[in-house]
């Protein structure tokens, strides 16, 4: 079959490498990938949130199923348009993506399916957020509504923070994705992400996995989109990876069923456990970037059977054939990340490390010039290994980054530290 997966980031890397390993797939093409994408896939040029021309793109090209990656394709209806036109997808509709791309309809899902998360309130009134947050004092936490690019969380450390905050989000520093504000309980606890695909009925966990957001060692210094990631999350157990099925998502995949707008895909769901039970901080309506790249190194060849029962809505025969392993990625990111960076600086020695089913670097923003591997973004590289422990993946891993001859780039040094 010839597949078609849209992003060109690690994540759309591990996608492909999984899905090209099955032999089912055909042609691969990856709209608009990356050097490292370009190694074992086609890459083309394409505006993937434009769904009538990935529509037409997939006509001329025959292709039979299509993954899109990000969330901003699904979010603009790209599912809708492949499926009104016969086209299998994986991903959920522009309805269902609201869960992502609307945290007062998620809180809503979540009241109306009796799914534990924080308290919250719901404000489009400065006045009214102001008030509100002064008489709940801290901590606290103050949300954009809509996508922010992962920037629309602030946890403020004081008061005038908090107003500052609000002041921000309703001046419109996130654009209409502030115009509504909900302001939510602080959550205490180990974060953890639980992947589950979802064909509309049936859910299927697929793995769960830790990341580090911070930039700083010891998880310090400002946000990013994520440092490195490893799966499995030894916190989030067998037992809670239940309770957060029965008691968190099968309950809110059921609303969305009921209110005529089923979800299909992968759920993210951003975990908070303490005490033994998890609540809901969050869901993405797409794969972790970077939990997508050691969930791929653990699945491999499977992935792709996978994706497809849920775009057919086959779940229910599906299983997943876990190996006892444990995996870890650590992002190399340009220097300077997340604030200023420099792009184009060149990065060697990736020819002569391994590529096989224990290590692999995935790249996230590189470029090809001349054979020559640019960066050509914040996060650049994902290197990526697998073990029968998470402390031989973690030697696997760095020992790739050590082989790594790139002055322009930095890594964190302590991923996993708190599993191992
Ligand atoms: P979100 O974009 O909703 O995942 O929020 C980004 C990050 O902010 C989460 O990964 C948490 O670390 C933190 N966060 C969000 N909501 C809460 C909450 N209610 N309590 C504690 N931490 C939170
Ligand atoms: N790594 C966090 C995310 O993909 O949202």
């Amino acid at each position: 079959m010839n597949i078609l997966v849209l992003g060109g980031g690690g994540r759309e890397h591990a996608l492909a490498w999984a899905i090209k390993q099955n032999p089912k797939c055909d042609r691969l093409i990856v709209a608009p990938g990356n050097a490292g994408i370009a190694a074992i896939a086609e890459c083309a040029s394409l505006n993937a949130e434009d769904g009538a021309l990935v529509v037409t793109f997939c006509e001329e090209n025959a292709i039979d199923f299509v993954v899109i990656g990000p969330e901003a394709p699904l979010a603009a209806g790209v599912a809708d348009a492949l499926r009104a036109a016969g086209i299998a997808c994986f991903g959920p509709s522009a309805a269902a993506a609201r869960l992502e791309a609307s945290k007062s309809f998620t809180k809503e899902v979540c009241d109306a399916a009796g799914a534990p998360t924080a308290g919250y309130a719901h404000f489009t009134d400065l006045a009214a957020a102001r008030a509100y947050v002064q008489a709940q004092g801290l901590p606290i936490v103050i949300k954009a509504d809509g996508l922010a690019a992962g920037k629309g969380v602030i946890i403020p450390a004081t008061m005038d923070e908090a107003l500052a905050a609000l002041d921000d989000m309703f001046g419109g520093a996130f654009g209409a994705a502030g115009a509504e504000v909900v302001i939510e309980e602080f959550m205490e606890g180990e974060e953890a992400s639980f992947f589950v695909l979802v064909d509309g009925e049936t859910c299927l966990p697929i793995g769960t996995a830790q990341d580090h957001k911070r930039v700083g060692e010891g998880d310090t210094g400002p946000n990013t989109g994520g440092m490195g990631a490893y799966s499995p999350a030894p916190v989030l157990t067998d037992a809670i990876a239940q309770q957060a099925l029965d008691e968190i998502v099968r309950p809110c995949m059921v609303e969305m069923a009921r209110r005529g707008t089923p979800y299909q895909g992968v759920l993210y769901a951003g975990l908070m456990i303490k005490d033994g039970r998890a609540r809901l901080v969050e869901y993405n309506v797409r794969f972790g970037d970077p939990e997508c790249q050691v969930l791929m190194l653990r699945l491999g060849a499977q992935a792709l059977d996978l994706l497809l029962a849920c775009a057919e809505g086959r779940l229910t025969e599906a299983r997943v054939n876990w190996a006892d392993d444990h995996a870890m990625t650590v992002v190399m990111a340009a220097q300077g990340y997340p604030g200023a960076y420099q792009k184009g600086t060149e990065i060697k020695g990736l020819d002569a490390l391994p590529e096989d089913s224990f290590n692999m670097v995935f790249h996230a923003g590189t470029r090809d010039e001349h054979g020559a591997v640019l960066a050509n973004g914040g996060r650049v590289l994902n290197v990526t290994a697998r073990g029968a422990t998470l402390a031989e993946a973690h030697a696997r891993a760095y020992a790739m980054v050590d082989a790594i001859d790139w002055p322009g780039g930095f890594c964190r040094r302590d991923i996993g530290w708190r599993a191992l």
